[in-house]
């Protein structure tokens, strides 16, 4: 059947990719290349390189997602790109190619948030997600609590007052010498190690908030004070972070009784935090939704998901739409 499919396209940050993606959120095809070799030596993403990488790689991406579908331009009914937040310069080579492919392929363009995006991974090859639900937001750049009513109606119960949880796992990685991009290898090493040292679990009585960057000061003291294994302080370090991330996501679910506990982004990719959310979140009656792994991390995937909901719900967007690189979760106002 023509007209079925969306291609997405997601620039945001070091990892340019593409999907395919039918109505029911089937994933045709899925492409993602990152960029760590291009960062590492760095220490971090470098916007500048990220950009450039964006505009050499983003349309064999797209073809490969394409042919990975098996999909000609006149299946698709629309072109899904992510609009923000991210780094601008990314954002753009993002939003200019599906502009273009728009205009040549004559197919509307739908601009995705991708904290939006994010939520939408955890509907990819599963269950929809059954409403009231609690969504755990922890990635890169964000980590958050939000109660969403139904799809496409939030409310920011908590959010980081300082680091981002994964922006923790990153630094913390350095502090040890384990290179970029460290949170998988601190998650990996965290394995192997004991939770030997007693490290702060911030706020975690307080609220609905975060804050990461008390930890990581810690963990730089312990370091610097005494004799450690690796494996030990990332054992000790990723315990800390799963209580914390735990605990408020249950304290969420108590207050809110949701039908649904949802937990996305990068750091949910962690297996650690994984078995944790499955022995904590059982019995407080919501039922835990986690994407794949492979849909945790930035994919394109996500987006043309929410691309489908927002072109079903809003129609396409406006093709003089430019980048918003703090673009932030649109919350109604009678969203409790
Ligand atoms: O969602 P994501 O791919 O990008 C953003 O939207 O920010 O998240 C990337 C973050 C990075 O900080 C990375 O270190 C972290 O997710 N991450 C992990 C794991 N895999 C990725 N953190 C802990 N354990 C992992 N297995
Ligand atoms: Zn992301």
């Amino acid at each position: 059947m023509p007209d079925d499919r969306i291609l997405a396209i997601e620039t945001s940050c070091d990892e340019t990719a593409a999907a395919v993606v039918a109505p029911d959120f089937t994933v045709l095809s899925s492409a993602v290349r990152s960029q760590i070799e291009s960062h590492r030596a760095f220490g971090g993403v470098v916007p500048e390189i990220a950009s450039r990488e964006h505009v050499r790689f983003v349309l064999p991406i797209v073809d490969e997602a394409m042919r990975g579908s098996g999909s000609s331009p006149a299946d698709l009914a629309a072109i899904a790109v992510t609009q923000g937040p991210g780094l601008i310069g990314c954002l753009a080579v993002g939003l200019s190619t599906a502009k273009a492919l728009s205009l040549a392929w004559a197919k509307p363009l739908v601009g995705v948030n991708h904290l939006e995006g994010h939520f939408f991974s955890a509907e990819l090859e599963a269950e929809p997600i059954e409403y009231p639900a609690i969504v755990l937001l922890v990635s890169g750049g964000h980590t958050m609590l939000v109660h969403a009513r139904a799809r496409g109606v939030y409310r920011v119960l908590g959010q980081t007052r300082d680091d981002s949880v994964g922006e923790a796992y990153d630094k913390v990685a350095r502090e040890l010498g384990l290179g970029y991009p460290g949170g998988p290898v601190v998650d990996r090493l965290a394995k192997q190690g004991r939770d030997l040292y007693d490290l702060p679990r911030p706020m975690l009585r307080e609220g609905l908030d975060f804050s990461f960057s008390g930890l990581k000061t810690a963990v730089r003291r312990l370091l610097a004070e005494r004799s450690y294994e690796v494996a030990d302080v990332a054992a000790s370090f990723a315990a800390a972070c799963t209580d914390v991330l735990v605990g408020k996501l249950v304290r969420a679910i108590e207050e809110w009784q949701p039908r649904s506990a949802v937990v996305v982004g990068g750091v949910a990719a962690s297996p650690i935090i994984r078995a944790r959310l499955q022995v904590d979140v059982p019995p407080t009656g919501a039922r835990l939704l986690l994407p794949p792994t492979k849909y945790a991390t930035d994919n394109a995937a996500m987006i043309g998901a929410a691309g489908w909901w927002q072109l079903e719900n809003a129609g396409p967007s406006d093709a003089g739409m430019g980048p918003k690189p703090d673009l932030r979760l649109l919350e109604a106002a009678t969203a409790a």
